[in-house]
Formats: structure tokens, C-alpha cells, sequence
């Protein structure tokens, strides 16, 4: 294990989504959309982070994390995701790069963090293969500026999410139901992905995916349970490992000859973002866990997700041993290639829930025995939940709403003794 921190993004934290030459990204337009975000919210101020660095550069410090994981938000580096860099976005990510370092913290950078420039949207966006082009354009623009700093650079962060609930299930951003578009758009993520390696060539570079275990119930179906299972973990592995698509999927028409054989290989290590597993029963099961929304798995027989207590908020079942069978999974399936828990927390209104699922999730780790090079809590604060807006606390810190002080809470004394402790 070489380190332990907190993860954010942008969208989620930094506001100011309108200054200094900020372009509109998808989510921005997909917050205007009436019933998309569940508290009528948007993320225009967020936590403010654009102007309350320091602020948060504070509570790091205070926490005594050795890296910090963020997002680059690609429309303040190319306001249309195409062309000429702002020079105050990088100007922006510079700043923070140089305070981290500063203070001996290791900036750890992802690239993308769904935050797509709306104009790249508008051009087709990622079932479209120009913008896995432009992606590696823009990955290296910001590693001309930066990459002399950054040990270890993240492409993409849960591209699932992007492709499944973005252009299938149409409840993220961009809001498209077109089960089709999604698998081409899952491939232009991979490719983008390994388009931005091959641009960051000699950097060690490498994706962050949400890995689950997914559990079949005794009244469950398995076929369904396979499905689930190709799109949420296997699209992704069988491609990076072995240049392959799982069959039982077919294959995207957006496929051309040569991409699986540059995607086969292109992840240097492998994040998993881990928060619950999935739990597959009979379609009469009614669940309203967030995320886990069955048109995000076309082509699955009918089937519902059945969590089980405990339940976060998010209504996502605690199973720090989920955690430990995908290690393990994962660890088989790339042999050699480092693996970093990227994300892992939970939202609680009772702190100490936070705490006893930190707990379970970092004991589990310890025991799982797979090495696992760095580990991130999500998250530094409360935050903008994407479509849950801000009804859901994954934070280590609270944030009034009224000043955006942030509060550290209980689970962020308790991180930090457990950081002091393992010195
Ligand atoms: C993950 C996202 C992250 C955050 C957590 C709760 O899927 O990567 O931005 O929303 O879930």
C-alpha cells in the first residue's frame, strides 16, 4: 500500500461554472432539465471549490491524507472540447497541483470525471468516435502543462456510468435512452481511454471503473444475472485484457479493426471505484436504489435489483465483502496490473454509520489479501450527487449550505486517526 487520501470532482465540487471561460458541459445542460436532478438542483455553485481551494487544501492537510484524487474539468481546458486551451482553466489545475505538492500531498488527476463539453455532445458525443479522438487531444494539452508533476495520471472515471445510465437508462447526462448508442458508446470510451494512454506515452496511466460483485437470489435469474454482469464488469475487462467483447453482448457497430488491440493492454493499473454489489431478483422485486436501473443492462431478461439491509441512503446494500470478492475477481483477471481503490464510502444521515462502513471496507481490504497500491474515501465533503443532487451526505466533512463553511465530521477525526495510527 503506498497511500491513502480522498476523492472528489469537478462538477460535483467546484461551482463557478460560468467564469473564466468555463464552457457548458453535458451535466450543466441536463440540470436545466425539469425532473432530472431530484432536488431541482444544479451544480453552478457546488461547494465552490473554484474559489475555496484553500479551504479545502486545509481540511487535507488536516486530515493527513497522502494523496488527494480530483477530476480535471475538461470544458475549462477547451471551453467546446475541440481547439485552443484556456489558459485560466489549466491556470486553475496548476494552482491546485502546486499547493498539493507543496504540502507533500500527491495529486492524483482524473480526465475525465463525466463532465463532456456540451458542444462535443451536440456533435454526437460519445457514440460518435471523434470525441474518443479529441479526448486524447485534450489529454495531452493537460499533460504538456502538468505532466511534469503528476506521477500517475486517471482517464476516465466509471465510464459505465457515461455510457449505461447516460445514453441508455437516460438518467445522467446526457439524458438519451438508445440502448444501441450506449454500447457504441462504451466503446468510444475504451478508446478514448486508450487514445489518452498512447498520448501520455512513458506516463503511468491508467481507468477507473465501478466493479461489482453481482449476486443472483435464489428466485433470481442467472441469464440475467450474466448480463448484468457483462455490461457492468466484464465489456470493460474482456476488452482491456484480451482485446475482446464478452458474447454474449455481440459486439458495437461502432467497432473498427485494430481498436480492441489498442485497448487490449492500455491500462497501466486499474482503478475500482467500490460502494455495494449488485443482488439480482425476480422482477417483482422492487428496489429504488440509485443507479441500479435495469434499462442500464439491455438485453437482460426481465429481472429487478433486490439490496439487502443495510442500506444507505442511496439505497445501496453494505457488503464489505463484496469488496473482497472483486479484488480477488479483478486481480485474476489482470494479473500484474497494480489495482487502487479509487472511490469507496457511503451516505448516511448518522455519522457513525459512515464510520462503521469505513471500518468494515478498510478491514476488509487489509484482509482480502490482494495488494492494493492506494486507497480513496469518497468523499472529502458533501457534494453535488449528480441526479440525487444534494440530498445524499458522503462526506467526511459536512457543508452548510447557507456559507459553504465546511464541518468536519466525526468519520473525518476518525480517518484521520486511522491515517496517524497506520504512520
Ligand atoms: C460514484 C461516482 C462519484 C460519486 C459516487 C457516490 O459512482 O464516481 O462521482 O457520485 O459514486
Amino acid at each position: 500500500m503506498t497511500g491513502y487520501g480522498v476523492a472528489t470532482a469537478a462538477f460535483q465540487i467546484e461551482g463557478g461554472y460560468d467564469e473564466d471561460g468555463r464552457g457548458l458541459s453535458t451535466w450543466d445542460e441536463f440540470c436545466t432539465r425539469p425532473g432530472a436532478i431530484r432536488d431541482g438542483s444544479d451544480a453552478r455553485v457546488a461547494c465552490d471549490s473554484y474559489h475555496r481551494f484553500d479551504e479545502d487544501l486545509a481540511l487535507l492537510v488536516d486530515l493527513g491524507v497522502d494523496a488527494y484524487r480530483f477530476s480535471i474539468a475538461w470544458p475549462r481546458i477547451q471551453p467546446t472540447g475541440v481547439g485552443e486551451t484556456n489558459p485560466k482553466g489549466l491556470d486553475y489545475y496548476e494552482r491546485i497541483v502546486d499547493a498539493l505538492l507543496a504540502k507533500g500531498i500527491r495529486p492524483f488527476p482524473t480526465l475525465y470525471h463525466w463532465d463532456l463539453p456540451l458542444a462535443l455532445e451536440r456533435a454526437g458525443g460519445w457514440p460518435v468516435r471523434d470525441t474518443a479522438v479529441r479526448f486524447a487531444d485534450y489529454a495531452g494539452l493537460v499533460s504538456e502543462r502538468l505532466g511534469d508533476r503528476i506521477s500517475t495520471w486517471a482517464t476516465m472515471n466509471e465510464p459505465w456510468c457515461t455510457a449505461m445510465l447516460g445514453y441508455a437508462a437516460g438518467v445522467f447526462a446526457p439524458g438519451r435512452r438508445e440502448p444501441a448508442e450506449a454500447y457504441n458508446a462504451v466503446h468510444h470510451l475504451l478508446l478514448g481511454h486508450a487514445l489518452a494512454a498512447e498520448a501520455l506515452a512513458g506516463k503511468d496511466v491508467g481507468i477507473v471503473l465501478n466493479l461489482t460483485t453481482v449476486r443472483t437470489e435464489p428466485d433470481g435469474d442467472p441469464h440475467a444475472a450474466d448480463v448484468v454482469d457483462a455490461w457492468q464488469n466484464r465489456v470493460w475487462l474482456d476488452a482491456l485484457a484480451d482485446g475482446c467483447y464478452p458474447g454474449v453482448l455481440g459486439k458495437p457497430a461502432a467497432l473498427q479493426d485494430g481498436d480492441l488491440a489498442r485497448i487490449q493492454g492500455s491500462a497501466a493499473w486499474l482503478g475500482i471505484n467500490y460502494y455495494t454489489p449488485f443482488r439480482i431478483g425476480p422482477a417483482t422485486a422492487a428496489s429504488d436504489a440509485v443507479g441500479q436501473d435495469v434499462d442500464a443492462f439491455p438485453g437482460a431478461p426481465p429481472f429487478a435489483f433486490a439490496p439487502r439491509p443495510p442500506l444507505t441512503t442511496m439505497g445501496w446494500e453494505v457488503d464489505p465483502q463484496g469488496l473482497v470478492d472483486v479484488l480477488r475477481a479483478t486481480t485474476r483477471r489482470l494479473p500484474g496490473v497494480p489495482l487502487r481503490v479509487t472511490e469507496n464510502g457511503g451516505a448516511f444521515e448518522d455519522d457513525d454509520e459512515r464510520i462503521a462502513y469505513f471500518e468494515g471496507h478498510l478491514a476488509a481490504m487489509r484482509t482480502s489479501g490482494v495488494e492494493v497500491t492506494d486507497y480513496f474515501a469518497w468523499s472529502l465533503m458533501d457534494n453535488f450527487e449528480w441526479a440525487q443532487g444534494y440530498t445524499q451526505r458522503f462526506g467526511l466533512a459536512a457543508v452548510e449550505p447557507q456559507t459553504l463553511r465546511r464541518v468536519p465530521r466525526g468519520s473525518f477525526r476518525w480517518y484521520q486517526a486511522y491515517l496517524a495510527g497506520r504512520r
